[in-house]
């Protein structure tokens, strides 16, 4: 474990290294034990990368710390200065209308216009009246993503924002992630548990393991993604294997050993 390099989470930009983030030497223990264990991280500006890892590993946890939501930390943390996140649940205020949840935490006295526009690129401008609890799962997950865009963040935090959606609304939710980050040039860094949606839209993919980054792989496949192009399937093979999950685990009916 780290214990040489102490410091809080920079409120500075990581652009005078010409990066998006950095992280070193980051350690993060909940009652003595090191979830968080000298991790080391770069990403570059405009950069997708996506986080895997098996529950509990510390994903969340890595991506709480890079959004400045827990600074009891050890190591060194650079994150630009805007950055948003947004969870698996879309955590909407249920007493304020849709447009208002967009604006929320904005400093100043922001026009409605501007989450009008922001909710117009996430396909939800007919609901910026709506009250949260009328949004069907997929619109308020969008809602929160009109909310994270709202920030024109050069960093975009996710963390599993598709995870609750059904699949036919999570593919079109894919899609729309893939656009804004194509239009807004922002480095994402996306947690999700889905080996497939990591292999679709990351420019580099991470499983994390043992409290660091253990794996790590560029996805130099040209874009939009084919999943039945091998080469993906050799990389969804390979990040499986990472993950501990083989193929053997995953039909119904195991080689038989010999
Ligand atoms: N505030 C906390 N207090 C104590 N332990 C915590 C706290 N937050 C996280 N942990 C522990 O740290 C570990 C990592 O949690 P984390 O939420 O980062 O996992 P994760 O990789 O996001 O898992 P999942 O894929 O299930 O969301 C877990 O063992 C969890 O219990
Ligand atoms: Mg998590």
């Amino acid at each position: 474990m780290a214990t040489d390099v102490h410091g809080p989470v920079t409120p500075v930009t990581a652009k005078a290294e010409g990066l998006a983030v950095r992280v070193e030497g980051l350690s993060r223990s909940f009652d003595g034990r090191a979830v968080i264990d000298d991790l080391r991280l770069d990403v570059q500006p405009g950069e997708f990368v996506a986080l895997l890892g098996r529950s509990g590993c510390g994903k969340s946890t890595l991506l709480r710390i890079l959004a400045g939501l827990d600074r009891d930390i050890e190591g060194t943390v650079l994150v630009p200065r805007r950055k948003a996140v947004a969870f698996q649940a879309p955590r909407l205020m249920p007493w304020k209308r849709v447009w208002r949840n967009v604006l929320l935490g904005l400093p100043g006295r922001p026009e409605r216009a501007l989450a009008e526009r922001a909710l117009d690129e996430v396909g939800l401008e007919n609901r910026s009246n709506a009250w949260p609890k009328t949004l069907s799962g997929g619109e308020a997950q969008r809602a929160s993503l009109a909310r994270a865009l709202v920030r024109e963040p050069d960093l975009l935090l996710l963390d599993e924002p598709f995870g609750a959606l059904d699949a036919l609304t999570r593919i079109k939710a894919q899609r729309l992630v893939d656009e804004l980050w194509q239009r807004r040039g922002c480095a994402v860094l996306l947690v999700t548990h889905d080996v497939e949606e990591a292999v679709l839209l990351a420019d580099r993919v991470l499983v994390m393991d043992g409290g660091v980054i253990a794996y790590e792989t560029r996805v130099d496949l040209e874009r939009p993604r084919d999943i039945t192009d091998p080469r993906f399937g050799e990389l969804r093979a390979e990040l499986l294997r990472r993950l501990g999950v083989d193929r053997t685990e995953r039909t119904a009916h195991p080689q038989p050993t010999a």
